[in-house]
């Protein structure tokens, strides 16, 4: 049986969220493997909008086993609300249908504070984050200070674990002229929301092993997007864990051979949120289109996304490092209407041509788009569901990116709704 890795291949918000909802119906397991609630994941299902940030995607539907890996930095308070919220919808969230891995690292109120102060000096340091502590949660699960999921069962543990995080956070408070954290108070709180996160908590490896060897189907959901991985990101602007394919296996706890299929989710055109570069941002009426024809706000935080071309040379080097099997191309729709559209297939630096973009970050700075262009379609292409359906230049269009990231259309999405989705090649296909 095939198991598929969704993965972002540009700065996020590309459509994984739909996409996993979509592809959900052919999995028995879902399962988050990295990032946090810095994630904002929205599907449509007749009309009714659910927006997630910890939960995965296939919660949605019933009937199916979502899972939170051990790669994944999780909020106890944030996840209680989010289950509520989602519980008001309609979705049923039980100990049978939600898993949380024993050994995923806990964010705590102190690591939100840290990430809002260091966002607010306004300085060099900052990145534009989400504020919810994503990086500073990850920074005590390799300082080896974080507190884990399975800490919460035992007081005397939690204590002890609790005091090992004081440590280094109340000298960092104190540098950055903070009160101290109140101990006792926080001991407390944990205490409290222990019995609401415990009653998900299993050894996620052993589940998901025994679940592959049964011959059922995972779906391991992404959030973020390749250009904010930790490692292959555009650096220091990035989130704080890897978000490529590879990290599906480390981040619940299989081996790299449980990975049959990664799927890329790109979107037809190019947003980011918040600081770093970004070589094809427009900043005039066409930005400004895309961004209000593709409602261009963040899910988290509401901020602006800032929008440009697509980037062929960057989702060609994405595809690379993520081993990208086939792309869900999302958003088409919004390109309808563009008498011609550009299409980034390099950079120019210094005179020099370059198919990637370097590491460094002067010469990313230097680096400049080099455009093909080509001709737009004034026909609609909004809830299309075939080929059929779609104009012969947005077809060129798709088949063009195809060619220049070197990595073939698997799915095409044309609104947000669930069933307006084009299936090319099933990712669940042996
Ligand atoms: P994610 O973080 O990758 O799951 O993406 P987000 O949910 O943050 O952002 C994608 C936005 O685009 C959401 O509002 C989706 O409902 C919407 N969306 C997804 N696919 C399509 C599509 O094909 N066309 C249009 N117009 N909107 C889409
Ligand atoms: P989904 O899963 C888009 C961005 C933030 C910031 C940087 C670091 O919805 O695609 P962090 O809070 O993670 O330390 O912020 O990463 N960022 C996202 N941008 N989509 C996301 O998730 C993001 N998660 C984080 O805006 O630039
Ligand atoms: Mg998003």
């Amino acid at each position: 049986m095939a198991n598929v890795v969704v993965v972002g291949a540009q700065w996020g918000d590309e459509g994984k969220g739909k996409i996993v909802d979509w592809l959900s119906e052919r999995a028995d397991v879902i399962a988050r493997f990295q990032g946090g609630h810095n994630a904002g994941h929205t599907l449509v299902v007749d009309g009714e909008v659910f927006k997630l940030n910890a939960l995965p995607s296939g919660v949605v539907r019933g009937g199916k086993l979502s899972v939170i890996g051990n790669g994944v930095v999780l909020d106890p308070w944030h996840l209680v609300t989010e289950i509520e919220k989602i519980r008001e919808q309609g979705v049923v969230i039980t100990p049978e249908t939600l898993m949380i891995a024993e050994n995923t690292p806990l964010i705590l109120p102190f690591h939100g504070e840290l990430d809002r102060a260091r966002e607010a000096q306004n300085s060099v340091a900052k990145i534009g984050t989400t504020g919810r502590g994503i990086g500073p949660c990850y920074e005590d699960k390799v300082g080896r200070r974080a507190i884990r999921v399975a800490d919460l069962a035992d007081k005397a543990t939690l204590e002890l674990r609790v005091d090992r995080a004081l440590v280094h956070h109340n000298a960092l408070r104190s540098g950055l002229g903070q009160e101290p954290i109140d101990r006792d108070a926080l001991i407390a709180m944990l205490n409290e929301i222990a019995p609401q996160i415990l009653q998900y908590a299993a050894p996620v490896w052993k589940v998901l092993n025994e679940k592959r060897r049964a011959g059922k189907r995972i779906l391991f959901e992404g959030a973020q997007g390749a250009l904010l991985d930790i490692d292959f990101g555009t650096y220091p602007f990035v989130t704080s864990s890897n978000v490529i394919a590879g990290q599906a296996a480390a981040g619940t706890g299989m081996g790299p051979g449980a990975i049959d299929f990664v799927l890329g989710i790109v979107k037809a055109y190019t947003t980011r949120v918040g600081e770093g570069p970004f070589p094809t941002e427009l900043d005039d009426d066409d930005g400004q289109r895309l961004g209000e024809r593709g409602h261009e706000f963040g899910t988290v935080t509401g901020r602006k996304r800032r929008c440009g071309w697509f980037d062929a040379a960057l989702v060609r080097q994405t595809c690379a490092v993520s081993g990208v099997n086939g792309i869900a191309l999302t958003k088409l729709d919004v390109l309808d209407g563009f008498e011609t559209l550009k299409i980034c297939i390099g950079y120019d630096l210094d005179g020099k041509q370059l198919d990637y973009l370097p590491t460094a970050a002067d010469q990313q700075a230097r680096c400049v788009p080099i455009y093909e262009e080509v001709p737009g379609w004034s026909e609609s292409t909004e809830g299309a569901r075939s080929w059929n359906d779609l104009p012969a230049n947005a077809i060129k269009y798709v088949r063009h990116i195809e060619e220049l990231i070197q990595c073939p259309v698997a799915l095409l999405s044309t609104s947000p709704e669930r069933e307006d989705t084009i299936l090319v090649t099933d990712p669940f296909a042996d």
